[in-house]
């Protein structure tokens, strides 16, 4: 059973944390409101549910409509008194029962949470009343009220709380301290994450494979069925929509209702495009200009004909509601193996991931994981030929040169989102020694020791999505990528760039971008990869050309 009344607790313990200290002697509620189910546009057609995070977080329950009311009373420990949790479901009604799949009974519904008490949504009005009886100079924590952000808490219900003349109302701390406590995982929700990763890490397996095929059997199977419509088995990879749909029916064939983000699906130079998700381009059958998303000749049959590029698939489904996000990079054309300035970028992408996963464990600062992949791309860069040996590492560091190569974080806290509880992700930012953001009453300058241009500048820096220590319990992406990007390049004034050999930079740049995204768990004192796909040039190439 989902450990609904655990993560209430551990919200609970943050909040009072957060709380000035004359009012953490009060009587502290929680008041949240799940999501309502979405209609497409002016129709009475369903859209497909899926609950708001943090609702889910203390609930395990996907209902849509549902209301929790929790309550803790301050005096003893929260091991000895745990909180009550209250969960109010919707009564099923005749139209819910003649065209969808009502709420579950009140039996039904005590069968599958872990909460103290579920009664009818209805009659929350009189658990507010009775709550603010019992607990005089309650202080009732919502998430922030009449945000987009977040579902509406009816006036009908929060009314009366601003009414009371000994019981408060206030937003400011509860959204800090639900992400404070799904910041760190536990053991129930590691495995959820597993689970999404493993039927992740399957369907980009497929995909390679089903490119495998395609190199192997060119369109023989699809010349065979002419005249009717391909069969599953008969799908092969010629174009990027063919991939997403191949990766998405692997996800959903084994129960995953939402892919856990829209998936990315970029060949060629579109690869160098971040979040690039048109999905809807041909591979290129000749070569293509940075950016070109047309293919003006005919389909070549045999796929090594194709003219050689990567494809970059960023992909990861959902297991209730907890996220998968996995980035490979594959080739096409070329019989299925990357070309030899592929293969190099390949390479060097995986050594960036290397260098990090090598310092992963609890205590070690995100920056300094990001750091070392910039270095390792700048020595990379180096022996390749693109940056010139003259200059030394350090220099090119501190020009803020190769944040046009690798523009983004190396990663980010994953979780009920796939972009984890942001608010309380950029604790303190250890270049410039400021505190970014720590939630609600702790906003303090915190300085450190080592701040000099050894970390580089604060433009490296710029889209890392975590900038704090990691702790045990936590849950975190790995992906590094080299990109050549024509608008960053031009920019970064990257080819008439002194560190730059404008001449290696021009072989290079029609690789487009690679990344490789792997999602790892921090454990006690080192880290368990979750992603099971393999990313070594020799599998990747194998699968891609049919050989294995
Ligand atoms: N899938 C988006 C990201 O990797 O952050
Ligand atoms: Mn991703
Ligand atoms: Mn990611």
């Amino acid at each position: 059973m989902y450990p609904a009344s655990k993560h209430v607790q551990k919200t609970f313990e943050q909040l009072i944390a957060l709380l000035p200290a004359m009012e953490k002697t009060k009587p502290q509620v929680i008041l949240l409101a799940g999501e309502v189910l979405g209609f497409r546009n002016d129709t009475d057609r369903e859209l497909t549910f899926r609950q708001e995070s943090n609702f889910y977080y203390l609930t395990g329950c996907d209902v849509p409509s549902s209301f929790l009311l929790a309550a803790y009373q301050p005096g003893t420990s929260l091991e000895q008194k745990p909180p009550s949790v209250d969960l109010f479901i919707p009564e099923a009604n005749e139209a819910d029962i003649m065209w969808s799949v009502p709420p579950p009974s009140l039996e039904a519904a005590a069968q599958i949470h872990d909460v103290t008490r579920i009664d009818h949504a209805s009659t929350l009005p009189e658990a507010i009343a009775a709550m603010l009886a019992a607990l005089p100079g309650a202080l009732v924590h919502t998430l922030t009220r009449d945000s987009p952000r977040f579902p509406t808490l009816p006036s009908e219900f929060i009314s009366p709380i601003i009414a009371n003349e000994s019981a408060a109302a206030t937003d400011l701390y509860l959204y800090a301290a639900l992400h404070n406590a799904r910041l760190t995982k536990d053991i129930h929700e590691i495995e959820e994450i597993r689970h999404a990763n493993a039927i992740s890490s399957r369907a980009h397996e497929v995909v390679m494979r089903v490119l495998g095929l395609t190199v192997k059997n060119g369109l023989k199977s699809a010349a065979a069925a002419a005249g009717r419509p391909l069969l599953p088995g008969e799908w092969l990879i010629e174009k990027e929509a063919e991939a997403e749909a191949i990766f998405i029916a692997s996800c959903r064939r084994e129960g995953s209702v939402h892919q856990a983000y829209p998936p990315i699906v970029a060949a060629s130079t579109r690869a160098s495009t971040l979040h690039y998700c048109c999905n809807d381009k041909e591979f290129a059958w000749g070569p293509v200009g940075p950016h070109d998303h047309y293919n003006n000749q005919p389909f070549v049959a045999k796929a090594k004909h194709v003219f050689p590029q990567v494809l970059l698939i960023d992909a990861g489904c959902e297991w209730r509601n907890y996220a998968a996000d996995i980035t490979r990079t594959m080739p096409v054309g070329n019989g299925g193996k990357f070309t030899p300035e592929a293969r190099a970028i390949y390479s060097l992408v995986l050594e960036m991931q290397d260098a990090s996963f090598a310092l992963l464990k609890p205590g070690v600062h995100w920056d300094e994981v990001h750091r070392v992949c910039h270095t390792a791309l700048i020595r990379g860069f180096q022996r390749l030929g693109i940056f010139r040996v003259g200059p030394n590492e350090k220099e090119i560091l501190a020009s803020g040169l190769s944040a046009a190569f690798f523009p983004h974080g190396v990663g980010h806290s994953l979780g009920l989102d796939v972009h984890d509880v942001p608010s309380v992700s950029k604790a303190v930012d250890k270049v410039t020694g400021k505190l970014v953001v720590f939630g609600q009453g702790r906003e303090a300058a915190v300085e450190f020791e080592n701040v000099d241009e050894e970390w580089g500048p604060p433009n490296c820096y710029e889209y890392l999505r975590l900038r704090r220590p990691l702790a045990q319990g936590m849950v975190v992406t790995v992906e590094p990528g080299i990109y050549f990007s024509p608008h960053l390049l031009g920019r970064a004034q990257a080819h008439t760039s002194p560190f730059v050999d404008s001449e290696a930079l021009k072989r290079y740049e029609p690789v487009g971008g690679v990344r490789i995204e792997d999602v790892v768990h921090i454990t006690e004192d080192t880290y368990q990869n979750l992603t099971t796909v393999r990313s070594d040039v020799e599998w990747v190439e194998g699968v891609c050309s049919g050989e294995l």
